[in-house]
């Protein structure tokens, strides 16, 4: 339903107020896609760079705790505007989920990723950086098909270990058989415990680079609890160089 070429066009026609386009996937849960989406796009507010974030995580969004935008979307006869959120254009599935469970048919998040990337009013943009949801169902393969012509930059997270490494090739096969141009990986929970031979693996068998390693930072918790938008310092410097090669 959602493969029609209407759709497509309706979609990418959305964002063809956004200059650069910037995707996080990984195909693996809980390796930090969330939290390196929502920083890249506070290091690019952080930079003077006009930046949407679009959270598309089903399963579990997470950007409004870590942005905590006030208020709440509203609409207007160009579409669904974003909150502000530190500086950053956000929107988030969470704004129409709330805290409740979510007991979503693959169909209705299907629906729900859809919706959003018709109708948000993104304006004048010079980033959105987007978050997608675990997994390869149809609530992350409908977005990758929209955004795999626009993406500047599509980005694998992942992480040094054996686990990361099974599930975020199958993502990788995946986006070579789609054609989807994969700017680089990102290496995140880095640390001396790590087993760095698996994120290598991936670089030769897929002609890709690691563009940042991100150091697991026992301060995260503790940072993203605090009242105002904190990001661990450790964490958020190594983001802010991912940020400084988008920007190139
Ligand atoms: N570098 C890091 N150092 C310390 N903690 C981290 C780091 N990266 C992520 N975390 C923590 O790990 C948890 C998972 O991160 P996050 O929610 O961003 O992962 P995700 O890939 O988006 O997960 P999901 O697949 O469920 O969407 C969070 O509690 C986050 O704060
Ligand atoms: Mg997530």
């Amino acid at each position: 339903m959602y493969n029609n070429l209407l759709f497509l066009r309706t979609a990418r026609r959305r964002l063809s107020s956004v200059k650069r386009v910037v995707v996080f996937g990984s195909g693996k849960g809980g390796v930090g896609k969330s939290v390196v989406s929502a920083a890249t796009a506070l290091a690019l507010s952080e930079k003077g760079y006009r930046v949407g974030l679009l959270d598309l995580d089903v399963h579990g969004p997470s950007s409004a705790r870590i942005l905590k935008p006030e208020g709440r979307p509203s609409g207007s006869k160009h579409g669904i505007r974003p909150v502000n959120a530190g500086g950053v254009e956000l929107m988030t599935v969470e704004f129409f989920l709330g805290d409740l469970p979510l007991p979503l048919s693959g169909g209705a998040k299907t629906s729900l990723v859809a919706e959003l990337l018709m109708n948000v009013d993104w304006g004048e943009k010079d980033f959105l950086v987007v978050d997608l949801p675990p997994g390869l169902g149809d609530e992350t393969i409908v977005p990758l098909r929209v955004l795999k012509s626009l993406a500047h930059t599509f980005l694998v997270v992942t992480s040094p270990s054996a686990l990361s490494y099974s599930v975020v090739r199958r993502l990788l096969s995946f986006l070579v058989e789609e054609r989807v141009n994969v700017g680089g990986l990102v290496v995140n929970y880095v640390s001396p415990v790590g087993e760095e031979s698996y994120v290598e693996r991936l670089e030769e068998e897929f002609g890709i680079i690691a563009l940042a390693r991100i150091p697991f930072d026992e301060k995260m918790e503790a940072a993203i609890s605090e009242r105002n938008v904190k990001l661990a310092e450790t964490f958020f410097n190594a983001v802010r160089l991912l940020s400084e090669v988008l920007a190139r």
